[in-house]
């Protein structure tokens, strides 16, 4: 079933989100008859352009990195608009009213607006203030759904805080806190592998899984976002939401029905378990770490200190490494390592699910582990590797694997992350959201984190393109494990 018409507002229309993620989703989305029969996307920000230039700037970059269709490009640019806006200034929405006022005739949008918040984060409580004090809020004549990128707040006071101005204006169903990783297929994938089968759910405990590793590593450094990411970092960047986001949909409960309350409660209850960081844990348990520059297979990388926009002396962390634990009946004493990273040695995104070995080993201590590979990309799919006879005398085992790869499903049409979850806020279907009070749980876990990264002594060192400090693996060595280093 498509979206029912409405006008969607791009806030930071002429930024790099909305070229790069936004435009391109919209375009795919469209072109495979997925938008509503009409609709508006209207591209606001301070800069001065017409309809007519924003369109053509924006066929072009189409045009450049995207696989387009000439005639469907065509017909779609016909729904982009734009507004310049000082998007602080109250006074200057009248001009955005009557502009959606107009949709309702020209695109029958009925009063329906998607509002993405695609600025920087210091408009995400000021903008829905404007909005409102135009009644753009208000839902008696059509639906108002209201987009907020990452980062949601920058720690815990500063979310709850921005939390309440955006409630102040729009009520919890029209928001929609965008957690990207939540739309990747491979994601939601876990929720269906979990429950959907009952080989697997049994062992998925304490008494079964010895412990479970997720790792988002990047083999890029910062590109060009330096001076966002020197003041945010690794843990408010990815770990804060990404990561404890897929931990969760690891860790959670089954939900008692597939819809958005019954999912999100679960999930914010394996958040809510988290085991709280003790000093102990800060300093044991977590090693921060920033690339410095090295040779790599005879190229050279930069460190993070010479990318642009980075302070010289920066003490931001582009690594985080930890263990941690979630306090409840099936995970009790189950460790989670966990870590991400810049410039790490290659893209890669996995949970990695280690079974214990059998009580009493009858083939020798060296039988091979147990381990469920879930990918999440690239490469998406599901490898479970187990120990088989060795053919010939004796009893001799050796690992082997059995797998599934997503790109060999016939009808494969994956959706990107943004284009499933821009279509779910059009349907009205938050499930793929991050809930006010997931938000709140995720920071309160986080701060002691961010408290203790202030003191500069916390950070190590790793050479680009290697796999961290070297304090990362030593966290694993210390329980007589290692990271699984993923090709
Ligand atoms: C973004 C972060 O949210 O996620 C980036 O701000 C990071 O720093 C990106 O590179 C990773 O996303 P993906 O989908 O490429 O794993």
């Amino acid at each position: 079933v498509k979206p029912e018409n409405n006008a969607i507002v791009i806030f930071g229309a002429s930024g790099d989100l909305t070229h790069r993620k936004l435009i391109p989703a919209f375009y795919h989305l469209y072109a495979n008859g997925l938008l509503p029969e009409d609709f508006a996307i209207l591209g606001v920000s301070r800069t001065v352009y017409s309809d007519q230039e924003f369109r053509d700037k924006l066929r072009s970059a189409l045009e450049e990195n995207e696989k387009t269709d000439a005639a469907i490009l065509t017909e779609f640019c016909e729904h982009l608009y734009y507004q310049a806006l000082n998007t602080s200034d109250a006074d200057q929405y009248t001009v955005l009213k009557q502009r959606l006022d107009i949709f309702k005739d020209t695109h029958h949008t009925q009063g329906n607006a998607v509002f993405y918040l695609a600025t920087p984060p210091s408009l995400y409580g000021v903008i829905p203030e404007c909005l409102a004090a135009h009644g753009l809020n208000d839902e008696a004549d059509g639906w108002k759904n209201l987009i907020v990128e990452k980062p949601f707040g920058y720690d815990l006071e500063s979310a709850i805080s921005l939390d309440k101005q955006i409630h102040a204006c729009f009520q919890e169903h029209q928001i929609y806190r965008i957690d990207h990783y939540l739309g990747k297929e491979t994601v939601q994938n876990l929720l269906v592998f979990r429950f959907a089968n009952g080989m697997f759910e049994p062992l998925w405990n304490r008494n079964f899984i010895d412990y479970v590793e997720i790792t988002a590593s990047e083999a890029l450094g910062v590109e060009d976002r330096g001076g966002y990411y020197d003041g945010a970092g690794a843990v408010r960047d990815m770990f804060q939401n990404h990561l404890l986001q897929v931990l969760a949909m690891v860790g959670m409960e089954s939900p008692a029905a597939i819809n958005a309350d019954s999912i999100r409660d679960e999930v914010v209850k394996v958040m809510q378990s988290f085991k709280p960081l003790s000093e102990d844990d800060l300093t044991n348990h977590l090693v921060l770490g920033q690339y410095t520059e090295s040779d790599v297979r005879g190229k050279h990388l930069p460190g993070y200190r010479q990318e642009h926009g980075v302070d010289d002396e920066s003490r931001t962390e582009t690594y985080v490494g930890m263990k941690m634990f979630i306090e409840n009946w099936r995970w009790n004493g189950v460790p989670f390592y966990v870590r991400t990273g810049k410039r790490l040695p290659t893209r890669v995104t996995e949970v990695v699910i280690h079974f214990k070995k059998t009580p009493h080993p009858v083939f020798g201590a060296n039988a091979p582990e147990n381990k469920l590979i879930i990918r999440i990309q690239p490469d998406e799919g599901i490898l479970m590797s187990f120990g088989l006879k060795k053919p010939g005398a004796g009893f001799e085992s050796q690992e082997v694997s059995m797998d599934f790869h997503y790109d060999k499903l016939e009808s494969m049409n994956m959706l990107t992350a943004y284009e499933r979850l821009l279509l779910d806020c059009m349907k009205q279907d938050a499930t793929l959201f991050a809930r006010t009070d997931a938000v709140r749980a995720c920071w309160k876990f986080v701060q002691p984190i961010l408290d203790y990264k202030e003191q500069p002594e916390h950070l190590f060192g790793y050479a680009a393109g290697t796999w961290g400090p070297k304090e990362a693996d030593e966290l694993l060595m210390n329980d007589s494990r290692q990271w699984r280093f993923p090709c």
